[in-house]
């Protein structure tokens, strides 16, 4: 048997009456959620504080290099200014992670409106299009259905897939969004050309703190949150997030609503 230092432990069925079964049995299997809470919990806070302690050192290591001579003034506001960089960063994962958990422990029911993706789609666009611009992408929406779902948290799963899509696509490209509705299903894609994702990385994205390799520098800004964010805002409308990844680089996000 397990103590409470351990939750490996189970009772073993088999060799218990029959009338005490079941209620062995059922007790097991809350062994096992309690178990696979705890370790999600573990890992969480894990990652959360080796995510947070990069900034936080760069923060503290860059303030007293400065603080340790006099400085002219000009050095002073260049200091303060990559700390407010820093600090916008850990801003947006406090944020995200407060957001994760919440949706996680929301289970009531969403504010719902009948929301056009299309609509949704093109004001998310033109939010991101001076970033676009930058890299000179162009973004394009094609086809329109609506969908019961919260306006807002749907804003929010656009934003996160397009402005991935933006990081990742090749300069010059157009990136894709599609609409379709069949009887089923409404389907939002968003897709873009660029570097592929790995199959292996390809199960892994959506969780959090998860980025491939190559997007683990911190100039790429990212939390490692913006996927996990889609999945929860996804799973909250009752429907899924899948990406598809093939070899000549074409990356595909498509959230998926049930059609009511
Ligand atoms: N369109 C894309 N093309 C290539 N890789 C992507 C794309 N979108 C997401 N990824 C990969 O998935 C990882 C997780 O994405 P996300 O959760 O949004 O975190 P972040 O954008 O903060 O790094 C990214 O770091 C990147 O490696
Ligand atoms: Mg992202």
């Amino acid at each position: 048997m397990s103590n409470s230092q351990s939750l490996g432990g189970r009772i073993d069925v088999a060799g218990i009456p029959s009338e005490l079964r079941v209620l062995a049995t059922s007790f097991n299997s809350m062994l096992t959620r309690i178990d696979e809470g705890m370790t999600r919990l573990t890992q969480f806070s894990g990652d959360l504080a080796h995510e947070m302690r990069t900034p936080v050192a760069t923060l503290l290591g860059r303030t007293q290099v400065t603080l340790s001579q006099t400085r002219d003034v000009e050095t002073l506001r260049d200091t303060l200014a990559s700390n407010v960089e820093e600090l916008e960063r850990l801003t947006r994962l406090i944020a995200d992670m407060l957001f994760l958990a919440q949706s996680e422990q929301d289970k009531h029911a969403l504010d719902r409106d009948e929301v056009r993706l299309d609509a949704e789609a093109n004001l998310v666009a033109e939010f991101l299009m001076h970033i676009a611009e930058e890299r000179q992408l162009q973004i394009a929406v094609v086809g329109k259905a609506s969908v019961s779902a919260n306006r807002l948290l749907v804003q929010r799963a656009i934003t996160n897939l397009l402005s991935n899509a933006i990081r990742h696509a090749n300069k010059m490209t157009m990136i894709e969004v599609t609409i379709e509705q069949s009887q089923t299903m409404v389907t939002l894609s968003v897709a873009n050309v660029g570097r592929a994702i790995a199959s292996a990385d390809l199960g892994r994205i959506f969780e959090r703190f998860y980025r491939v390799d190559a997007d683990r520098s911190r100039d790429s800004g990212g939390t490692g949150l913006g996927l996990a964010i889609v999945r929860s805002i996804m799973k909250m409308h009752d429907g899924t997030v899948v990406a598809t990844s093939s070899t000549d680089g074409r990356t595909t996000f498509q959230l998926r609503f049930a059609v009511m």
